[in-house]
């Protein structure tokens, strides 16, 4: 049993070894120390000691703080040794995400008014204290220790326990965890993949260590708080030994919005499916007998008579994502009831108009969500869609799954007739309201298909005239700038075959604001922000409560993968693929990933205003290359690198292929390829 051990243990290491791990953020070791001193208050010192390591000899003398950076955002417990202390001596400890809420009272917030409360310890020489397993932090890049006696304290090893992703062992830590990669020509590109990639391993907790919002309905807007906040971790929010929430510091909860971005994510760099399978299940064991599933999970999901209409159909894309992505059948047909009861629920909102009527508001903490709503039918028309195909691959005939078509085709139609704004060239939010142009909708009109390909562009386009300084607009949530609707942004100027907008937004956003801006954590992303520039979001009313590490932010990750590099799985875990790459202005994209079925990578080069695609799909499986060019004569030329034969096939674009900009290659078998698309 003990060589079995060590067996599969070598080899989940040797698996683990993929290129360009320099990018890499997690941590190698689940003991952290500080990586600088931010700022010294009072008496200190040696402050740095704290830095180098274990013999630290860092001494407080009388009232005194030091605040430490740890470089990036970082989770866990905190502990440290008393050498030596005066009587009585107090030593406390608070945290912050951001350097603006670094404050002398304690840390930033979870609740919605006032801060948290710092840790404290009436410590004596020769003691070791660590916080108590409630009080994992989770998210900090700053680290506060205080002392408020006027003797001295001399304190070592100051460590935090590393919590995140608790599913993986130290040794598989040290090896590295990823089984996915990116790498362009720049920089600040690579460094958002990676961001991403780390935001939503930041993001996967310990499941008894769920939901920061102890004071839901108890502290509210409307109260003055005037003392910090106690705060703690400690409810059980699903089954098995890790979950995906939306936030690391707050709320600590599963939210089916929010997966929709950050499982493509978690795909693409660390194939985390089991942990996906236990957060999905928490949603789907919380469905109620008219087939609704919950707005978030345990406790909100129950304790609150709160549903919404998007975030019910986001679990329903969820589970299609999970299956796409492992191709596990037991568990497609296992939920496939729970999945048709579901849909039925939404589809008893469609009313004469051909559209869904949503007559509830939550959803992303956007404003006025309801009636005719472009973002609601779009999902709604998507989710259909994938409906339709599980059903076919269930051969599920039923009479129920046979309408599916026609209440699509009416949505796609209804929403284009009622709510196309052809002044603007975007869907208006609703068919009452005529001023609001969402970038929610109109992202999602384009990411579902119910906008054909002209308007696809134009939306595109509309969207990308409306940015400002600090990235794209989503006016149905205020002054905001939302990274994750801007997300799916990323997704529609892919879609539209306008590469270079996406990867414009997502220098803007995510590297120049988001990444190196200096208030940010330079590691995770956040959760919403001013149209100003300003990190205020706009649903709440207390800034320091915004997380800093947000999965539903991680756009950039799964969509530089899918789109720039071009790699798809288009069913169960790729055993049919897609190769379909947009540069957008880059020079040279390669990415890779691993899944159930096998590795997939592709390298992509410009060559004059041609490509030349180096790609690898597992044998076994098929696929399709596609590329768009930008018109002319196009000539293909096919190279399949086999161990035994090198084919080679040569062929023009068609004159129809020519027309649509885009040459096709069918029928491929899983392999190792070149396709070089010369323009003239
Ligand atoms: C810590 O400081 C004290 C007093 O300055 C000194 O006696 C001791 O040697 C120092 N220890 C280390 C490990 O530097
Ligand atoms: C520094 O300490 C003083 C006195 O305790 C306090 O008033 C001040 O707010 C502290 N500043 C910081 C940044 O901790
Ligand atoms: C120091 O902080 C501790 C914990 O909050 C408190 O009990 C103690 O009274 C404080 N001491 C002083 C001198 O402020
Ligand atoms: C406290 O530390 C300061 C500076 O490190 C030193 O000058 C002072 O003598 C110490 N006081 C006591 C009571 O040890
Ligand atoms: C909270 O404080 C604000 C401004 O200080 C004040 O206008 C408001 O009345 C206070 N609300 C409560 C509930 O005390
Ligand atoms: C919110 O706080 C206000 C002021 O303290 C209070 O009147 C109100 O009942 C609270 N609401 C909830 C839902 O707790
Ligand atoms: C969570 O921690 C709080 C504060 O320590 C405690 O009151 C509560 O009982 C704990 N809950 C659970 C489920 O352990
Ligand atoms: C754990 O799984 C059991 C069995 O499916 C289920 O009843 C329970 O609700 C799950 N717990 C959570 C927190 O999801
Ligand atoms: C596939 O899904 C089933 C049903 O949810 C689950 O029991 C099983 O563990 C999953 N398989 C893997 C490899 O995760
Ligand atoms: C329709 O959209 C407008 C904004 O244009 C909004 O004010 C209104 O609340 C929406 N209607 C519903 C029913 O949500
Ligand atoms: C949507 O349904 C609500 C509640 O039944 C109704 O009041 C409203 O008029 C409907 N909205 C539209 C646009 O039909
Ligand atoms: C659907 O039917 C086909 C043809 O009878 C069969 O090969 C396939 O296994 C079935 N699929 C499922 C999921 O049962």
């Amino acid at each position: 049993m003990k060589t079995f051990g060590a067996l599969a243990l070598a080899i989940s290491v040797a698996a683990a070894q993929v290129p360009y791990m320099q990018y890499v953020l997690t941590p190698k070791s689940r003991t952290l120390r500080p990586a600088t001193v931010y700022n010294v208050n009072g008496t200190v010192s040696a402050a740095q000691d704290l830095v180098a390591g274990r013999n630290a000899n860092t001494t407080f003398s009388g009232p005194s703080a030091v605040t430490y950076d740890f470089g990036k955002n970082v989770a866990g417990l905190v502990s440290f040794n008393v050498s030596s202390a005066s009587n009585p001596a107090f030593i406390g400890i608070s945290f912050t995400e951001s350097s603006l809420w670094i404050s002398p009272d304690g840390c930033d917030a979870t609740a919605d008014a006032g801060i948290d409360e710092a840790l404290w310890w009436q410590v004596q020489s020769g003691g070791h204290y660590a916080a108590p397993r409630q009080n994992e932090r989770g998210g900090f890049r700053y680290l506060n220790v205080y002392h408020n006696t006027t003797g001295n304290v001399t304190l070592s090893d100051l460590t935090v326990y590393y919590t995140a992703v608790p599913n993986y062992s130290e040794q598989q830590l040290a090896a590295g965890i990823q089984t996915g990669y990116f790498h362009c020509e720049d920089e600040q590109i690579n460094r958002v993949w990676y961001a991403g990639a780390y935001t939503n391993e930041m993001c996967t907790i310990d499941p008894t260590a769920g939901n920061s919002l102890i004071y839901l309905g108890i502290v509210n807007s409307t109260s003055n708080i005037t003392t910090p906040l106690p705060w703690y971790n400690n409810y059980t929010i699903s089954n098995g030994t890790a979950v995906l929430v939306d936030g690391a510091k707050r709320d600590r909860l599963v939210w089916p919005g929010d997966i929709a971005i950050s499982q493509p994510g978690i795909f693409v760099s660390s194939y985390d499916m089991e942990m996906l399978r236990e957060s999905l299940d928490s949603l789907l064991v919380l469905q109620n007998s008219s087939g609704a599933l919950p707005y978030a999970g345990r406790p909100f999901g129950t304790a609150l008579p709160i549903w919404s209409f998007t975030y019910h159909l986001y679990s329903l894309i969820d589970i299609n994502d999970y299956y796409l992505y492992t191709g596990n059948e037991t568990y497609i047909k296992q939920n496939w009831n729970i999945f048709k009861q579901a849909l039925n629920f939404s589809l008893s909102f469609v009313d004469e108009s051909g559209m869904a009527n949503v007559t509830t508001s939550a959803d992303w903490l956007r404003f006025g969500m309801g009636g005719h709503n472009i973002e609601a039918n779009s999902i709604l028309y998507y989710t259909i869609n994938i409906g339709i195909s599980l059903a076919q691959h269930l051969n599920d005939t039923s009479e129920f799954v046979q309408t599916w078509p026609d209440v699509a085709a009416n949505i796609k139609a209804s929403a284009n007739d009622l709510l196309w704004d052809p002044g603007m060239n975007l869907y208006r939010d609703n068919d009452t309201g005529t001023s609001l142009h969402p970038q929610d909708g109109n992202a999602w009109a384009v990411v579902s298909n119910l906008a054909d390909t002209d308007r696809a562009v134009n939306i595109s386009q509309a969207l990308q005239s409306r940015w400002g300084k600090y990235g794209a607009p989503a006016p149905e949530a205020g002054a905001t700038v939302s990274p994750f609707i801007s997300g799916f942004e990323l997704q529609a100027h892919y879609i539209a075959g306008r590469p270079a907008a996406a990867v414009n937004l997502t220098k803007l956003m995510w590297g120049d604001f988001m990444l190196d801006d200096p208030r940010m954590t330079n590691s995770t992303f956040i959760e919403g922000y001013s149209t100003n520039g300003d990190l205020h979001y706009a649903p709440y009313n207390n800034d320091p409560r915004i997380s800093h590490a947000h999965g539903w932010a991680t756009g950039p990750t799964s969509t530089l993968t899918f789109y720039a590099a071009g790699l798809q799985v288009t069913s169960a875990a790729g055993q049919t693929w897609l190769i379909t790459p947009q540069l957008g202005g880059l020079k040279s994209v390669e990415a890779g990933y691993k899944t159930n079925v096998g590795s997939f990578s592709s390298h992509v080069t410009a060559v004059g205003s041609g490509l030349n695609v180096t790609f690898s799909t597992p044998v076994g499986t098929s696929g399709s290359v596609q590329l768009r060019y930008a018109g002319g004569l196009a000539n293909l030329t096919v190279t399949n690198i086999g161990s035994r034969k090198r084919e080679v096939m040569r062929r023009q674009a068609s004159s129809q292929e020519m027309q649509s900009r885009v040459v096709t290659l069918d029928g491929l078998a899983g392999g190792n390829y070149t396709v070089l698309l010369e323009v003239s």
